[in-house]
């Protein structure tokens, strides 16, 4: 069992509908990192003054229109680029890329230096050697709580390097995942 299972009593983690009008923000953190996505940096802004930051609240959304969606910190320094650009490029990290995952959610005074990237022809910056990438026309934002959800028309999408295995994110940890050949099956999606 994981160190964030194990913290949580079987009591907390079954709570009545009425006691989940006081769930703890922290408790509500740890059950929801049990749930493993990828990760992705979501980039914006022109070139000299372009931004990035961490995110696995990446979905997508719909195929027709093509649509998907992210939400952001209320707090995130990336809206007032979101906003100057009118668009984003999502991009999905792959298993190497874990420091990239994590200077994109710290600090970072200078976002792009050292980091492989290219500019599209909308202006989009995209990370030249992640996983795959969509670049996205802002056409919606509504707000939830303390987070925005931002959703995006996708006008350019690319998969830079073939066969690389993902970037995972689960309790709290990032790690590649580990996917042996056989391990997987390719199945249509349902809907
Ligand atoms: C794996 C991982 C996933 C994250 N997912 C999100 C997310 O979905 N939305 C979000 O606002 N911040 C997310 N963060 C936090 C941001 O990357 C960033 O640290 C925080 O929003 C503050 O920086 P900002 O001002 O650049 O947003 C995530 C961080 C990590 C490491």
């Amino acid at each position: 069992m994981s160190a964030a299972a194990r913290s949580l009593t079987r009591a907390q983690e079954t709570r009545t509908a009425e006691q989940t009008r006081n769930v703890e923000p922290l408790s509500l953190r740890r059950v929801c990192g049990l749930f493993t996505t990828g990760v992705t940096v979501i980039t914006t802004g022109p070139d000299g003054d372009a931004d990035g930051t961490t995110v696995n609240s990446f979905t997508s959304v719909s195929l027709e229109p093509p649509l998907v969606l992210f939400c952001l910190h209320r707090n995130s320094r990336l809206h007032t680029l979101l906003e100057q650009s009118g668009g984003f490029t999502v991009n999905f990290l792959s298993g190497r890329q874990q420091s990239l995952a994590r200077h994109f959610a710290g600090r970072r005074a200078t976002a792009f230096e050292g980091i492989p990237h290219h500019f599209t022809e909308d202006g989009l910056p995209v990370l030249s050697e992640a996983l795959a990438y969509l670049t996205c026309t802002t056409v919606d934002i509504h707000t939830a709580g303390d987070h925005e959800i931002v959703i995006g028309e996708v006008v350019d999408l690319g998969v830079p390097e073939h066969g690389l295995e993902p970037l995972v994110f689960f309790d709290g940890s990032l790690g590649p995942l580990q996917s042996g050949t056989d391990r997987f099956h390719h199945t249509e999606q349902a809907s």
